[in-house]
């Protein structure tokens, strides 16, 4: 059997730098993961054929940003019954809200889980597919645990230094 990974799309090249922090996330959580470049407007065959390749080969979530009218992640949904992770990207005049709508706002029976406008949704789209792949595998449950060990002894870290700084 295949070895199950994260498929990140999203619908331009412009999108990439807010993009990086879904890319970094599964890296340090040993995820393996695809990158692609595909818009549900300017190129719908070639999305077409990615998300059913990508599934037969073994995707097991998808994720998919875009911005503006931000059909991306709704048009994977339409095309698989794996997990799908929205993420709205502020990519003009409106600040996100048009892909927020766009990529939430989806018909019964087809579900996008639409994270946060962003850089925080970007992160948390990587977090939420581990968390969904942990259940199948132990030893990413291990590290997806760890992980929030450590932000958590990072803020207590960072309380007890103002704490000491106010102090003295
Ligand atoms: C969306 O349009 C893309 O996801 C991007 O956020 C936005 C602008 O794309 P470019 O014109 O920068 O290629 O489809």
């Amino acid at each position: 059997m295949s070895t199950p990974f994260v498929a990140i799309l999203m619908g331009s090249d412009s999108d990439l730098p807010v993009m990086q922090s879904t890319i970094e996330v599964l890296n340090k959580l040993e995820i393996p993961c695809e990158v692609k470049i595909t818009s549900a407007h300017r190129t719908p065959a070639a999305t077409h054929t990615y998300v059913k390749d990508a599934e037969a080969r073994g995707c097991h979530v998808f994720i998919a940003a875009a911005g503006l009218a931000a059909h991306l992640a709704g048009t994977v949904a339409g095309l698989t019954t794996r997990p799908v992770i929205g993420i709205p990207l502020d990519a003009g005049p409106l600040q996100g809200m048009d892909s927020l709508l766009s990529t939430v706002q989806m018909p019964g029976g087809i579900p996008v889980a639409s994270v946060a406008i962003g850089k925080a949704g970007a992160k948390n789209a990587a977090y939420l597919a581990a968390q969904i792949l942990a259940l199948a595998d132990a030893g990413l449950a291990g590290r997806v645990r760890a992980e929030r060990e450590a932000n958590a002894a990072e803020v207590i870290a960072k309380d007890a230094k103002l704490q000491a700084d106010l102090a003295g």
